[in-house]
């Protein structure tokens, strides 16, 4: 991959209905990239399709797949091969939280957070990297939370499903660096989205912008392949004082 041109590289989005993974798929649709995103909801999917549009010379595909089952990952590898010949990129970003005490958290929604946030990655890394190997190399970007390293509480899941994607893309990193397979982790603080439930305009005054993570995504595509920035911290420069 050189490191100006990414016109006609392929990217998977997961999650890219809605939020930073539709600023992600946006940002790259606009540099020309061929794009597919996922998510659980059809009529997430055709709303991102609309908005994103016509916004660049690249190309957008939707698949409706839910990274907890693998069956739907590989059937989201094939589908992208197939469209565009290979893959290049995989934004990891599809991810939940649940925010509740642990006493109160039942085995299920204990089980989505882990099968979302850390198993999913593993689903479409295992399946992702065989495509990447056939390019000759490619770029894994995993979109973790500074809560994997700054616990609070009612968030035990989510902090240690994004703790556990940490220490998954620093091994990962090691495994296929010599690979021409570059992996980073972006550890956001609060983002104005509407994740869990939230209204994305509260706080959009001081919270990051969702394009401004699919800024540093394409800044990470645009790096010489030699330099690896591996891993992310990126916050609101001024939240209100507590
Ligand atoms: N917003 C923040 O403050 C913040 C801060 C740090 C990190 N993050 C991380 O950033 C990522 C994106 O969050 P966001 O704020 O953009 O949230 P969001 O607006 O709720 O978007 C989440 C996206 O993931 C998809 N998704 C959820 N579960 C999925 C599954 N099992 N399979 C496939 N797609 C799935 C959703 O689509 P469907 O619901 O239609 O499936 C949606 O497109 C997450 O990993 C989150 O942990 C967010």
């Amino acid at each position: 991959m050189t490191p100006q041109n990414l016109t006609g590289k392929v990217a998977l989005v997961t999650g890219g209905s809605r939020g930073i993974g539709m600023a992600i798929a946006a940002g790259m649709v606009a540099e020309g990239m061929h794009v597919a995103i996922t998510g659980r909801n059809d009529a997430h999917l055709l709303a991102a399709k609309h908005k994103i549009g016509d916004s660049g010379p690249g190309r957008l595909e939707t698949i409706e797949a839910d990274v907890r089952r693998h069956e739907d990952v590989e059937r989201t590898i094939d589908t992208v091969v197939l469209a565009y010949g290979g893959l290049d990129v995989l934004v990891n970003n599809a991810g939940i939280g649940i925010f509740t005490h642990v006493a109160d958290m039942t085995p299920e929604q204990w089980a989505s957070t882990i099968d979302t946030n850390l198993t999913g990655v593993y689903n479409c890394c295992h399946l992702a990297i065989p495509q990447l190997r056939k390019r000759g190399g490619g770029y894994i970007i995993n979109v973790s939370s500074l809560a994997g390293k700054n616990a609070f509480v009612g968030a035990a899941a989510y902090c240690a499903s994004k703790a556990g994607l940490n220490a998954f893309s620093e091994a990962l990193m090691l495994e296929v660096r010599q690979e021409n397979i570059r992996v980073t982790y972006v550890m956001p603080g609060s983002v104005a989205t509407g994740f869990s439930g939230g209204d994305e305009q509260k706080g959009a005054d001081w919270k990051i912008g969702a394009a401004d993570i699919g800024q540093i995504v394409l800044d990470l595509l645009h790096m010489d392949p030699r330099t690896l920035p591996s891993r992310i911290e990126v916050r609101p420069s001024r939240p209100p004082a507590k």
